[in-house]
């Protein structure tokens, strides 16, 4: 237990944090003895599962053979490498990658990757961003700009060049108070309009998660959405960032969540999985013709860090990706994944608070509610995500908070658990939810 001892300024500043020694498939090991399931691979980062040796090895060669070069000065097999392999999987068109850290700092590399395609056609006026509430992109000032977020924006609103937030996909809690497909669409027939009041030659790009993540306890859009969106897009010369840090890498069952919507988006931005979860790794996949465009035109992308493009984090994505393919991992995080979503319905759909169970692959959400008929949240003040998850963690289950998707309140969890997860694992976490349910909700 590490609270006011050490040096460390920890993430979480309320409790003391066990300390986690060692990792294997679904489980992490703590100095104290104790084993926990982590059946949120973290932040939903962790898809190869832990404590892979292959990655490790590739890492360790990595090391001794070449370890650091300056990305404007050198490439290095496995950057080539882990680039080619990365655009035999994703969405036709999709071949250019660039590659950094962090997944909010791959959103940013795209907002301002979009600014510069409009720069280099010409387009000097398109600088705005639309996003979504509910929605999750990073906590950099221009992830978070686009992130629907509220209680990470509110300490910073005065300093953020703000994106314009709409309505996301929420069919069970609809902004528009219409129903699915009666609304015929009207939370993606709002972003034309919001482009034309913005004015259309002045907006830049509009980005959303494919599947919503964090801030939605998942949210896999209704039929139709993401090619409308794609088609409104396209009609006003606005670029679509589909953001997958989340939701990419297999998570849904697919390569990349886009495939379940036949839409290719002009960036896409990657994360978490990208190196199973191992060394900080990011990137933006772009279409050959945008990058042409601003090397045409301004020579260079305006944009860098000491670590992009870096070599050691690519050894580990390519491990990490050749361990999707090798093991079919997405195949069985689909099967699986399909199976987790079974079970989860089956045992919990019927429970009083819980008011949705929604998701796709290995990516699922639970929303809790105080009243099933009128949907209503709990109050934020009862923390209930908070207790059932120190419930589930303290009985050796691991799952990811998510809340504050009903206009601020709204409490819910997300299972998403490293695509080695077996049978008997599922029904461990099944087992566990159920637990913590009858023990803070006494149901
Ligand atoms: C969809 C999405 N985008 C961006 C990010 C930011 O990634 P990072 O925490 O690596 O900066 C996250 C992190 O959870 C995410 O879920």
């Amino acid at each position: 237990m590490t609270l006011d001892t050490g040096n460390v300024f920890h993430r979480v500043l309320d409790r003391p944090l066990p300390q986690a020694v060692r990792s294997q498939g679904v489980w992490i090991e703590t100095a104290d003895g104790r084993r926990f399931l982590d059946a949120s691979g973290g932040a939903v980062v962790v898809n190869v599962g832990h404590g892979r040796k292959e990655i490790a090895a590739a890492v360790a060669e990595q090391l001794g053979t070449l370890t650091y070069v300056h990305p404007t000065m050198f490439t290095s097999p496995p950057l080539e490498e882990l680039a080619r392999l990365l655009s035999t999987h994703t969405p036709r068109g999709l071949n250019r990658f660039y590659f950094m850290s962090s997944g909010s700092e791959a959103v940013e590399t795209a907002i301002k990757f979009a600014r510069q395609v409009h720069l280099a056609r010409g387009d000097t006026d398109r600088h705005l961003l639309i996003s979504r509430w509910n929605s999750y992109h990073g906590l950099t000032m221009g992830a978070l700009a686009a992130a629907g977020r509220t209680p990470f924006r509110l300490p910073f609103y005065p300093m953020l060049r703000d994106a314009v937030h709409l309505p996301a996909p929420y069919c069970l809690r609809c902004s528009y108070g219409l129903a699915f497909p009666s609304c015929r669409l009207r939370c993606a027939l709002a972003i034309e309009e919001t482009i034309r009041c913005l004015g259309a030659g002045a907006v830049s790009a509009f980005i959303g998660e494919t599947v919503g993540g964090a801030s939605i306890a998942v949210l896999p859009p209704p039929p139709g959405y993401w090619p409308l969106v794609r088609e409104i897009c396209d009609r006003y010369g606005v670029l679509l960032i589909l953001d997958e840090v989340m939701c990419g890498m297999g998570r849904t069952g697919k390569w990349f969540a886009a495939e379940h919507y036949g839409t290719t988006p002009d960036i896409l931005v990657l994360g978490k999985g990208l190196s199973g979860g191992t060394v900080a790794l990011s990137a933006i996949a772009v279409r050959e013709e945008h990058l042409e465009a601003v090397r045409r035109t301004a020579g260079n992308f305006a944009h860098g860090g000491t670590f992009s493009h870096n070599v050691i984090a690519s050894a580990a994505g390519l491990a990490a990706v050749r361990l999707l393919e090798r093991e079919r991992l997405v195949e069985r995080a689909s099967a699986l994944g399909t199976r987790l979503g079974a079970r989860l319905k089956e045992e919990l759909s019927e429970h009083p608070q819980v008011g949705d169970i929604r998701g796709l692959g290995m990516m699922w959400g639970i929303e809790f509610v105080k009243d099933r008929q009128t949907l209503t949240p709990f109050p934020r003040s009862e923390k209930l995500t908070e207790r059932l998850w120190q419930h589930l963690f303290d009985h050796g289950v691991i799952t990811y908070k998510s809340v504050g998707m009903a206009a601020g309140e709204g409490d819910g969890l997300i299972v998403a658990p490293p695509f080695v997860i077996t049978e008997e694992e599922i029904e461990q976490v099944i087992s566990g939810l159920k637990a913590a349910l009858e023990a803070v909700l006494g149901s």
